[in-house]
């Protein structure tokens, strides 16, 4: 496929992604790779001497982003909420590239606002430069449940935590011309931002519709955070899909969906392998777009899911009232 024209190429891509099942799964990933248009592999030793966090480190995609960071030369900082977790994944991450200290745990319940608060502070007194911060901690509830702010679970885990934590690390992140990912999910493609109702209290709750309205949450914002950080700090922030992934997170939140697929379900190194691409590649990507398989994707694919300015405007709003930062 690699004597491919490129505009076939793409076009290949594009249909892969529309058609979804085979775009998400190992299919698209596999036919994607041996495009011509398919970007080149970081180099070896590319994020050599660079420090990147990755949230929810402990488990799945979290763990292997960590791995394949480190293997690029990065120090990786494992922000868990579980230090014996943690400290598995950092020794295995140790051994993995033979540097002792190579991983670094950092405990931190990203729900939680003043959790976030601390862990931000101390890692701010550290005063390491920061390439990228990669917001991967993710969770689907099955009930309806609260952060310690009283926000509903998911919209606080996916878009108030990492937002403010984004915003206390700027000091960091602006000294290495820093990287935000945050790691969102397909499923968003079906909900609409849910600018009345963001903590879910209204209507029948399911975790798969708070899930995948938080992870809208996380793209609509890509505009207004890629200007407000840009302009501050020289920052850039990035949305990707893994796709489907063959995680333990998978397989506990939605166990009929992930045996089904079992046979097309990605392994966790590709799906974070445009995490990893995102925070690596050199000139940095476009900030304030969502990717997948190394190629910025459209945000909305539904009309009934698209905002407008306004509606934009208003959840970001209300993020910044929740959070305590200045609209
Ligand atoms: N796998 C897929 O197919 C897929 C598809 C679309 C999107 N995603 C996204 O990919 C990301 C990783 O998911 P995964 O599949 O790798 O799931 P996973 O195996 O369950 O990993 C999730 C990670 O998030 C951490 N976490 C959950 N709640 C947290 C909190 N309050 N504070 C700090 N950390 C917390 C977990 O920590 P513990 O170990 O302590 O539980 C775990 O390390 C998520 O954002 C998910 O939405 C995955």
């Amino acid at each position: 496929m690699s004597g491919l024209p490129r505009a076939a190429s793409r076009a290949l891509d594009t249909a892969l992604d529309r058609t979804v099942v085979p775009g998400f799964s190992r299919v698209g990933y596999a036919v994607r790779r041996r495009l011509p248009t398919w970007p080149a592999d970081p180099g070896v030793g590319s994020l050599a001497g660079r420090h990147v966090a990755v949230t929810g480190a402990s488990s799945g995609l979290g763990r292997r982003a960590a791995l394949d960071l480190a293997a690029l030369g990065a120090s990786v900082h494992l922000v868990v909420r579980d230090a014996g977790r943690g400290d598995r994944v950092a020794a295995e991450v140790d051994r993995a590239v033979g540097r002792v200290g190579a991983a670094r745990v950092w405990l931190c319940d990203v729900s939680d606002l003043e959790s976030v608060r601390s862990f931000s502070e101390a890692f701010l007194a550290s005063g390491l430069p920061l390439r990228a911060l990669v917001h991967n901690a993710g969770a689907l509830p099955e009930t309806r449940t609260t952060s310690a702010q009283d926000h509903e679970m998911t919209m606080a885990l996916h878009v108030l935590g990492p937002v403010l934590m984004t915003e206390l690390l700027l000091p960091s992140l602006s000294a290495d011309a820093g990287r935000v990912v945050f790691v969102t999910s397909g499923g968003m493609y079906t909900q609409a931002l849910p600018v009345l109702d963001p903590d879910f209290e209204q209507g029948e709750y399911t975790g798969a519709v708070a899930y995948a309205r938080s992870k809208r949450g996380q793209v609509e914002l890509l505009p207004v955070l890629a200007q407000r950080w840009a302009t501050a700090s020289g920052v850039s922030v990035h949305a990707t899909h893994p796709g489907w992934a063959s995680t333990p997170g998978l397989d506990a939140s939605l166990p009929r969906f992930s045996a089904a697929l079992r046979p097309v379900l990605r392994s966790d190194a590709v799906g974070t392998d445009t995490t990893t691409w995102l925070v690596a590649t050199e000139p940095a990507p476009a900030s304030g777009l969502l990717w997948h398989d190394r190629r910025p994707r459209p945000t909305s694919v539904l009309g009934r899911t698209r905002p407008t300015e306004d509606e934009r405007t208003r959840f970001w709003q209300w993020v910044a009232d929740s959070t305590g930062l200045a609209g």
